[in-house]
């Protein structure tokens, strides 16, 4: 591994390209908001492919809207080595989550033209389409429909909250490409991320080792009462859907409490219906998410679920309908890609930690196909998903040079 230490990666310009995509749907409080394809995204797509193209690289886009910007190897029949993540974000999103991942790809480029190096496979760094989820649910619809875990048609008519549809938005914003989705070879796949948890701040490690990833189940729940007037309608006399949704929200909690210390669940978007502050509620949407390490765990944690929805909304006679959106296994990285990440830190000398991801990623999905691997630095208070998520340009730069090491010995192995 000599090759970690020769290379070195511009942390400047890495912060700098950071800061600039942030400027692209930048919010009052420091963060960004470019919700999977709007016309933020496009933007913030746009700048990504102008940089790679003017670092050499080459842009094809596939059906979902996936970007894979290639600086060729020194054999064009090997399959790539490719890293990358997202570049949309949540609504009150941060500054790193997702775009880290792909400009530390970027870096890897410019840091291998810095020093013109050839590499024997080509590199790919890879913009995966809707990642987050917040717009379009479930998450990671652009990997996975890369890898087959969602069909494409499907995909294309998952609606937004206004009604409009991933195929109409990914083609209004122009990035409905021409390959096949999933038709892409990719011969290895490296994730770059902030943590998005407290760990590795708190142990004062720059670098985690993922070793895998837990299991995720997105659903879609609506519960039926029936509207009445605030004013008139006895309490004993409502069916007031809201009032349910709390009492699941509450009980949903008690799920993640009873399956501890590990798991996790969240109701975070919620619909009422009519919406008007003198009607008893009708009906209420909302989502959940469940996730644990361990597929039994989470497979009785959705029991559970389905166990609640009965006892609350049964014997106050209102009825409730659950949709399983999206079922994510837990998943192990491939030992080879870990092992590389592991090397290189240990020859970069940073204090690192095995880990396993709470967050889903792309790479996750990935895995089913190449192997995979990822990497995680810290954020400040393990805080994401929000405006203020922060990040040193050290722990960044130290990232991406793991990375880009990482990624070398695979491109010429
Ligand atoms: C991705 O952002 C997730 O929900 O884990
Ligand atoms: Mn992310
Ligand atoms: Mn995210």
């Amino acid at each position: 591994m000599a090759s970690a230490r020769a290379l070195d990666i511009n942390g400047e310009r890495l912060w700098d390209s950071l800061m600039e995509m942030a400027k692209i749907g930048a919010t009052a409080k420091g963060g960004s908001c470019r919700l999977a394809l709007s016309d933020l995204d496009r933007d913030g797509r746009d700048l990504f492919c102008q940089w790679a193209r003017d670092a050499g690289c080459t842009i094809t886009i596939d059906s979902m809207g996936n970007i894979f910007a290639r600086r060729p190897g020194r054999n064009p029949d090997r399959a790539p080595v490719a890293t990358g993540s997202h570049l949309d974000t949540q609504p009150t999103g941060g500054k790193f989550d997702g775009v880290y991942g792909v400009l530390a790809g970027l870096e890897v480029v410019r840091s291998l033209n810095d020093a013109k190096r050839e590499t024997e496979a080509p590199i790919e760094v890879v913009v995966w389409t809707n990642e987050e989820g917040a717009r379009f649910a479930p998450s990671m619809i652009g990997s996975g429909v890369f890898v087959g875990a969602f069909d494409q048609a499907t995909a294309y008519a998952t609606q937004d909250l206004d009604g409009l549809t991933l195929g109409d938005e990914l083609a209004r914003i122009g990035y409905q490409g021409q390959e096949v989705c999933g038709q892409h070879p990719v011969a290895a796949f490296f994730e770059a991320h902030i943590e998005q948890g407290p760990i590795l701040e708190a142990e004062d490690r720059v670098i985690g080792v993922v070793e895998g990833g837990q299991g995720m189940n997105w659903y879609d729940v609506i519960v039926t009462g029936a509207e009445s007037h605030a004013g008139t309608t006895p309490m004993n006399r409502r069916q007031d859907a809201y009032l349910a949704a709390a009492r699941l929200a509450v009980a949903i909690a008690g799920i993640a409490a009873a399956n501890g210390p590990h798991a996790v669940a969240t109701v975070g978007q919620v619909r009422v219906f009519p919406n008007s502050r003198n009607t008893v509620p009708g009906r209420v949407e909302f989502s959940v998410d469940l996730r644990h390490p361990n597929a039994d765990v989470l497979a009785a944690m959705e029991q559970a679920l389905f166990t609640a929805l009965d006892e609350v909304c049964d014997p106050v006679g209102l009825a409730h309908a659950v949709k399983r959106l999206s079922a994510e296994a837990p998943i192990r990285f491939d030992r080879d890609c870990v092992d590389a990440i592991k090397r290189a830190t240990e020859d970069l000398q940073l204090p690192h930690r095995a880990m396993v991801s709470g967050a889903g990623h792309d790479a996750c999905f990935i895995a089913g196909v190449a192997p995979t691997g990822m990497i995680f630095v810290p954020c400040a208070d393990g805080i994401s998903h929000n405006e203020g998520e922060s990040a040193t340009p050290e722990d960044l730069t130290a990232g991406a040079k793991v990375l880009l090491a990482a990624m070398i010995e695979r491109a010429n192995a």
